[in-house]
């Protein structure tokens, strides 16, 4: 195989294109100096680079040398038929003195200017090909060396794309992941916090009776209600599309690992019916739920033996935990939070709790949520 030779001039002008590589701030900008820097080399007067995307359609065109008037009258941009179709799909360079002669050329669209002489190559990193850069019409055809000059421009255009396209992957998992992050302090904090107040709130009403105060906390409570709803609205926008498949059994598997973590209890997680498709509102129940009635039986009941089950019928969704522990009087519990938090929350979803327990046998925890 012969070496190409480049000769010192080239190699300047190469040079010159790869800086423009490395400080070019668009894409755009360093894919049109790669375009001009072969058309300079090997004499061209036209010159074009097409950029493919995923499904091998152009994304993106630069062309020179034809005048704006012209390449407006011609239309849309190559299709990627004909020879370009055959550089990409072959992955090699094609040089002709007649673009006509060559077997998988196709005839120009209107307007386009007559063209002759021919070469292009296909961009590409490693097996991939993202494109070409091809030149037309250059003064008594394309020279031996050329070839070589504008596969290296195409070289240092393939990592130029590249580059573009991972540092554009890599600004959109960092903006996912900020969503997702504030998103869950959100709603882990403040949404819990909000809640918590408001509970606290209802239950001074209550004590306070028919009394204007009443009246007043009643009203604060149903604007903090509001304010919830406005946020929980707020996050779900937040939320980039692959929220929209929340995995449920991840979610609680994670969730039960943690809290069974520092004790001794066997925790089993159960499904049954489509969970995953759950309506968001009712996921976002069901996990403080579950929270709720396990880390009460992790610590309150002494089981050996805990099972949660998150069972999905055609109208409602059932949450139970079971354990067999020691058991409580129900109704004189009143000692913590927890248990009344799980009930209004299943109260504020139209459905009920049921708990259900005895000394010996252990408790159930039923929650009903209707879909
Ligand atoms: N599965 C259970 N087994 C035995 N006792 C339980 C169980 N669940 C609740 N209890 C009893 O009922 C009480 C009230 O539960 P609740 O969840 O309302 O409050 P808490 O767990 O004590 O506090 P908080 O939930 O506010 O952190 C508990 O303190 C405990 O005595
Ligand atoms: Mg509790």
């Amino acid at each position: 195989m012969d070496s190409p030779s480049f000769s010192s001039d080239d190699v300047a002008r190469l040079v010159e294109a790869a800086a423009t590589v490395a400080g070019a701030a668009e894409l755009t900008e360093t894919l049109e100096a790669i375009v001009e820097t072969a058309m300079d080399l090997t004499g061209a007067s036209y010159g074009a680079l097409g950029v493919l995307g995923g499904h091998g359609f152009l994304t993106e065109f630069i062309h020179k040398g034809v005048d704006p008037e012209t390449a407006k009258r011609i239309g849309a941009p190559p299709s990627g038929h004909g020879l370009l179709g055959t550089i990409t799909r072959v992955a090699e360079g094609v040089r002709t003195d007649d673009i006509a002669d060559h077997p998988d050329s196709v005839s120009f669209p209107e307007h386009h200017p007559p063209m002759d002489s021919f070469l292009g190559v296909p961009i590409r990193v490693g097996d991939e090909v993202f494109g070409n850069l091809y030149l037309t019409n250059s003064e008594g055809g394309f020279r031996d060396g050329d070839m070589a000059n504008v596969e290296a421009l195409a070289i240092i255009g393939g990592s130029a794309i590249a580059n573009a396209r991972t540092s554009r992957r890599l600004r959109t998992v960092a903006v996912v992941e900020d969503r997702e992050r504030i998103a869950r302090d959100l709603h882990d904090a403040i949404i819990q916090d909000i809640f918590a107040v408001g509970l606290g709130l209802q239950a001074l009403a209550g004590r306070l009776g028919e009394s204007e105060a009443a009246v007043e906390i009643r009203d604060a409570t149903s604007k903090l209600d509001d304010a919830i709803t406005g946020l929980r609205r707020f996050i779900f926008d937040l939320r980039p599309p692959v929220w929209a498949h929340r995995r449920i059994r991840d979610e609680l598997a994670e969730l039960a690992d943690s809290l069974a973590e520092p004790h001794d209890a066997e925790v089993e997680l159960l499904f049954r019916g489509e969970v995953d498709s759950l309506p968001e509102r009712v996921t976002d129940e069901i996990l403080p739920i579950v929270r709720e009635s396990l880390s009460n039986a992790l610590r309150h009941s002494g089981a050996t033996n805990i099972t949660t089950s998150v069972v999905r019928h055609a109208d409602r969704v059932v949450v139970r935990t079971i354990d067999n522990g020691d058991g409580f009087e129900v109704e004189a519990a009143n000692n913590g939070m927890g248990l009344s938090n799980l009930r209004s929350r299943a109260v504020n979803q139209g459905g009920f709790a049921e708990i259900s327990s005895s000394s010996g046998s252990g408790t159930t925890v039923e929650v009903t949520l209707p879909l």
